[in-house]
């Protein structure tokens, strides 16, 4: 897979059969941080569900700055697990790493459990109730199946009352079907481009 380096000289990967990159090249980190770790105001103590993990970078921003998290992170690509070992990163990168290979990972500080597999039938084995959600699948063009309100409706399920989904896409299609399930919208920050992302409310 083709390793590119972003503008903020964090590095991400172009994947060839969504014809897609797996983060904004205007800045990986900085995207994970920007649309997802900022607003939706993570505190320490939180348990969060990470779907499409990728490279980890959403997790990799939550455990830099945070303490006592619980995560369950989604992935359905072993590839990608295994490419981002060749990535080089300040900070706690080694535990991203660590947890792609065993799948698990816990300290003093974090537990976080890697589950692979499809998350539309993964997510039915996550059985605790989550303050967060990132979503960031690839795009609702070439990755329709994780933007459907079935899909939405099973992450509504297991969201406590308040907590808060953050995405970058703001489709209009995508935002109905969040608020179909019953989220209410707000706009999240404009990152790397002109529209703003999407932060979604359990009520
Ligand atoms: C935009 S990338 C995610 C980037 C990631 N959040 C990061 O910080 O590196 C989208 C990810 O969704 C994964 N994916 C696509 N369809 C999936 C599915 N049905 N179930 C689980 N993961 C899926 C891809 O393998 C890819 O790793």
């Amino acid at each position: 897979m083709k390793l590119i380096k972003t503008k903020d000289n964090s590095f991400t990967f172009f994947n060839e059969e969504f014809q897609e990159h797996y983060h904004s090249i205007s800045g990986a980190l900085e995207e994970a941080n920007k649309k997802f770790i900022e607003p939706l105001e993570l505190k320490d103590g939180m348990t969060i569900l990470d779907i499409c993990f990728g490279l980890g970078y959403n997790t990799l921003a939550a455990i830099e700055k945070y303490k006592n998290l619980k995560i369950i992170a989604l992935e359905n690509d072993p590839k990608i697990l295994e490419e981002l070992q060749r990535i080089e990163l300040k900070g706690k990168f080694e535990i991203i790493k660590k947890l792609t290979k065993e799948k698990y990972y816990k300290d003093e500080n974090y537990e976080i459990t890697l589950i692979l597999g499809d998350a539309k039938e993964t997510i039915k084995q996550v059985k605790d109730k989550v303050d967060i959600v990132f979503l960031d699948p690839f795009s609702p063009k070439k990755n329709p199946e994780l933007w459907t309100k079935e899909f939405f409706s099973d992450i509504y399920s297991i969201m406590k009352k308040e907590s808060k989904l953050a995405t970058y896409s703001c489709a209009g299609q995508v935002r109905r079907n969040l608020k179909e399930v019953g989220f209410k919208i707000k706009d999240g920050p404009c990152v790397g481009r002109r529209a703003p992302s999407t932060i979604a409310i359990k009520k």
